[in-house]
């Protein structure tokens, strides 16, 4: 009997349905955890639950398992759990049992300290079982909340996913959408049409590019089923297993000393000129260790893991490649959750800075660049771990303070020769303070070009910073990595202490 039942569950919605997952080129349920997890590694919990559901003829349409397989396995040695909503049972919806489990997982990961992963793939709320599948939902998102900065969680988007459904994902900490194959929304292109009248198709409204380039939802496109799996164990090597412990050491054999000379002609001589910012990080950290976050969203802003001497960082860089790296409402988000992730699970904070300042505009005021701006300078100066800031070129005024400055404790704060630290660039400066006298003067450009010299003397460099103690000191570019990794060292038994309190409020 025992064996029949496992058979029955382990058949899912049966050959039919899952020919056509496959048909759609999806793995199953059951595929995906055996990618995801070392071989032979998974264990089971919750095969036999089983709907207790009877309205609308569900008395007679009972599935072992309720449409998610859940459990625990390793993934490089390490304990994860993981859940896979099966779309072969009852299209992956969300009933009152099927949520039970995922719950039951959350609960264990969260005792143990182990990150949860789960494989979304769902028609959303259980129609049929109607407040059970609600509540459901909501017993889900009670617990993403309470494990957020506990355990991190990693939620993959493989098939349909939504109504509230997206809400869990949202809360966790990174999402994945597999292209063409995954779609997030609110409202269907059904209920948009009946409401707005718009006509969209599931791709344009909720597909994976539009979430990692429009939205900012998801973190990352993966091209497959199997990429998406494989990122979740590359992300995860980044990343501690709880917020007690540190985050794996792997040795990269890259060496500690080495002195990337070529950062030496990074910076272009005309000011104006730009560079990309990821050839920076990439001599900087241990070669081929930089995984990027969120490329295709908010792309004047660089945020991903790398190593530096086998140690996990988080980096933070603006990329003058992209709207000469100004600050912007969707920067400013992307990069305050990501310090906020960082500061959570130990991971110190590296941050490239070229910045000419907030982004100026209608748009960006009224879209509320104050407050969106302000979680920068808010994630920052609350986290604790070690912040250790490069100044490459441009520093000016808010943004310069906002990039992981020392008056938001930075704990070391390095400076290039060509680092201009000042309220804003020389023209800018030049037309409003010596506004009348170039009115006045016999040739305004000749003069113009004088006192922007003279500005840029006095304050468009390193030093009256530095003389003033805040950069700890000014090097040559190829010295970096080497200042970078000594710093990370100096600073691994840091301990910061803040005032006690329930939590903060951070501008939303
Ligand atoms: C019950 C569902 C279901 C659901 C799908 N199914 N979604 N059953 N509740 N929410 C069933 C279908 O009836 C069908 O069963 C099987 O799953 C496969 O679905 P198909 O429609 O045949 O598949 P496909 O054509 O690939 O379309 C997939 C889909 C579509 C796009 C996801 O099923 C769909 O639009 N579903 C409804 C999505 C939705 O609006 N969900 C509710 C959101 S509200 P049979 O037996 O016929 O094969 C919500 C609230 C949560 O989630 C609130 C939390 C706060």
């Amino acid at each position: 009997m025992l064996r029949e039942k496992r058979e029955k569950a382990l058949a899912g919605g049966g050959e039919e349905r899952i020919k056509k997952q496959h048909e759609k080129g999806k793995l199953t349920a059951r595929e995906r955890i055996e990618k995801l997890l070392d071989p032979g590694s998974f264990v089971e919990i919750g095969m036999f639950a089983e709907s207790r559901a009877t309205d609308f003829g569900m008395d007679k349409k009972r599935f072992p398992g309720d449409g998610v397989v859940t459990g625990y396995g390793t993934i490089n040695g390490r304990l994860v759990f993981v859940y896979a909503q099966d779309f072969t049972v009852l299209g992956g919806s969300l009933g009152e049992m099927h949520a039970a489990k995922i719950c039951r997982i959350m609960d264990m990961a969260m005792e143990v300290g182990a990150p949860v992963i789960g494989l979304n793939d769902s028609g959303g709320a259980r129609i049929q079982e109607g407040v059970d599948a609600l509540k459901g939902y909501g017993e889900i998102f009670f617990r993403n909340t309470i494990a957020s900065g506990v355990i991190p969680q990693i939620a993959v988007i493989m098939g349909p996913c939504a109504g509230g459904a997206v809400y869990s994902p949202a809360i966790m900490d990174f999402t994945i959408m597999v292209d063409k194959k995954s779609h997030m929304f609110i409202t269907g292109p059904q209920v948009i049409k009946a409401v707005t009248g718009e006509d969209v198709d599931f791709e344009t409204l909720g597909g994976a590019l539009v979430h990692n380039q429009k939205s900012g939802n998801a973190h990352f496109i993966a091209a497959s089923d199997e990429a998406a799996l494989e990122l979740v164990k590359i992300l995860l090597s980044y990343i501690p297993s709880n917020n007690m412990e540190d985050p794996p050491e792997m040795s990269t054999g890259d060496a500690p000393d080495r002195m990337p000379y070529e950062l030496d002609e990074i910076i272009p001589e005309d000011p104006k000129k730009s560079y990309d910012v990821r050839d920076v990080i990439n001599l900087v950290m241990d070669k081929g260790t930089f995984l990027e976050i969120q490329p295709y969203y908010a792309s004047n802003i660089v945020i991903g893991f790398a190593r530096l001497n086998g140690k996990s960082v988080g980096i933070v860089a603006n990329q003058p490649n992209h709207l000469a790296g100004v600050l912007d409402i969707n920067a400013s988000d992307k990069v305050a959750r990501f310090v906020r992730f960082c500061d959570s699970f130990n991971i110190p904070i590296v941050t490239f800075v070229d910045v000419p300042g907030y982004l100026p505009g209608v748009s960006q005021e009224h879209g509320g660049i104050i407050r969106h701006g302000a979680k920068l300078l808010y994630a920052y100066s609350e986290a604790t771990v070690p912040k250790l800031t490069v100044i490459m070129r441009k520093a000016y005024g808010g943004a310069y303070i906002a990039m992981g400055s020392k008056h938001l404790r930075a704990d070391v704060v390095y400076a290039w020769p060509t680092a201009e630290i000042a309220v804003m660039g020389p023209e800018g400066a030049v037309n409003i303070v010596f506004r009348k006298e170039l009115k006045e003067a016999e040739d305004p450009n000749k003069r113009r070009l004088e006192l922007i010299k003279e500005y840029r003397d006095r304050f468009a460099n390193p030093y009256v910073a530095a003389a003033r103690l805040y950069v700890d000191d000014v090097i040559y570019p190829h010295e970096t990595r080497v200042k970078l990794i000594q710093a990370l060292e100096m600073l691994e038994n840091k301990k910061e202490e803040r005032p006690m309190k329930k939590h903060g409020n951070i501008p939303l």
